[in-house]
């Protein structure tokens, strides 16, 4: 069992506690476009011995630590896995996951990866998908090291600054935080619920109007966008709090309406951390060596594509 060793929330890790609370089961869906790495992943689990023990890190919904675990009832390894993440994740709570892989795997939130809640040489096998970089490279990979058994095999997929994923990241986080920018429509949103839970209701229709005209516009601009794209979301989450203006009591629409705010503020965050974790190929080569430094051995890294477009890194490398 884990040294318990908690993190305060901060605004960065409340960002995930949000999306991962609110069932997003992975976050393999920055190229417009689901693709699959399990195939690779189970390839990698399959190398583990009989009792393993598997460490998945910056886990999230444990996309990959259910791989893991599925390898591991098919393979009748007797595995043990865990996986942590900074951000506070229940898995196991969420309505639907009654997945039997999931129920036995142990989750850890609030723990930075920099600073690991486990005992020297426990584990056998490290992985982290779009989840490594995110953390502070120096203090997790000693802390990696430190929990690896000598042999422990580390396989890591990195966001890349070349590549589908990251381009798609840069242009949604533009689209998304332009949505933000003073009379455009979240302020103007904003400004509806002020004027609905004020005396100054004469001032309503006229942001009504102002909304509507603002979601016409956007909606040409960007109407080539995949209709899940936040901006095509927020037209139509505007349109109807357009319309129901007056005819919901106050206090639920403004509470509504600081919700919504509040999630494209959290998404822009999140958005913004994966653009500053993506690695380029230097950068790549400089963790080769840092690993290589400080006691593991044959690091190295290659372009992950899929379907002919590079998607992140994989690197790989093992304890001496
Ligand atoms: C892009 S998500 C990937 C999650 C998961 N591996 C997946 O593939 O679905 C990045 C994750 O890194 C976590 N994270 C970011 N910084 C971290 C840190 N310093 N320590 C631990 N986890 C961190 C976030 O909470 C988030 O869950």
């Amino acid at each position: 069992m884990p040294d318990k060793k908690t993190h305060q929330p901060s605004a960065k890790s409340m960002s995930w506690t949000r999306y991962w609370r609110s069932g997003f089961r992975d976050t393999c869906f920055f190229a417009d476009k689901t693709f699959s790495v399990a195939a690779d992943w189970r390839n990698f689990f399959s190398s583990a011995g009989k009792g393993a023990k598997i460490v998945d890190l910056a886990t999230g919904n444990g996309a990959v630590a259910m791989i893991a675990a599925q390898v591991n009832r098919d393979l009748h390894l007797e595995a043990s896995i865990v996986g942590v993440d900074f951000a506070d994740i229940a898995p196991q709570e969420l309505p639907a996951t009654t997945e039997e892989p999931l129920q036995n795997i142990t989750f850890i939130g609030n723990t930075d990866l920099a600073d690991l809640p486990f005992q020297d040489a426990q584990f056998d096998l490290a992985s982290s998908q779009f989840g490594f970089e995110y953390a502070e490279q120096s203090g997790s990979l000693s802390e990696l090291k430190r929990v690896l058994k000598p042999g422990g095999q580390v396989r890591l997929l990195i966001h890349a600054t070349e590549g589908a994923v990251h381009e798609a990241s840069v242009q949604r986080l533009r689209r998304a935080r332009s949505m933000l920018e003073s009379g455009q429509i979240l302020p103007l949103l904003e400004e509806l619920a002020k004027a609905v839970n004020s005396s100054a209701k004469t001032r309503i229709p006229k942001i009504q109007k102002r909304i509507t005209t603002k979601v016409g516009q956007v909606q040409r601009k960007f109407g080539q966008l995949p209709k899940d794209d936040l901006v095509l979301e927020l037209c139509s989450e505007a349109q109807m709090f357009v319309n129901a203006a007056g005819k919901v009591p106050a206090s639920e629409f403004v509470a509504k309406i600081r919700h919504l705010s509040e999630e494209v503020r959290a998404y822009t965050l999140r958005l913004h951390a994966m653009q500053s974790a993506a690695r380029t190929s230097v950068q790549m080569q400089a963790l080769c060596e840092a690993a290589n430094t400080i006691g593991f051995q044959q690091s190295r890294f290659t372009a992950y594509n899929v379907e002919d477009q590079q998607v992140g890194w994989v690197f790989h490398t093992q304890v001496i």
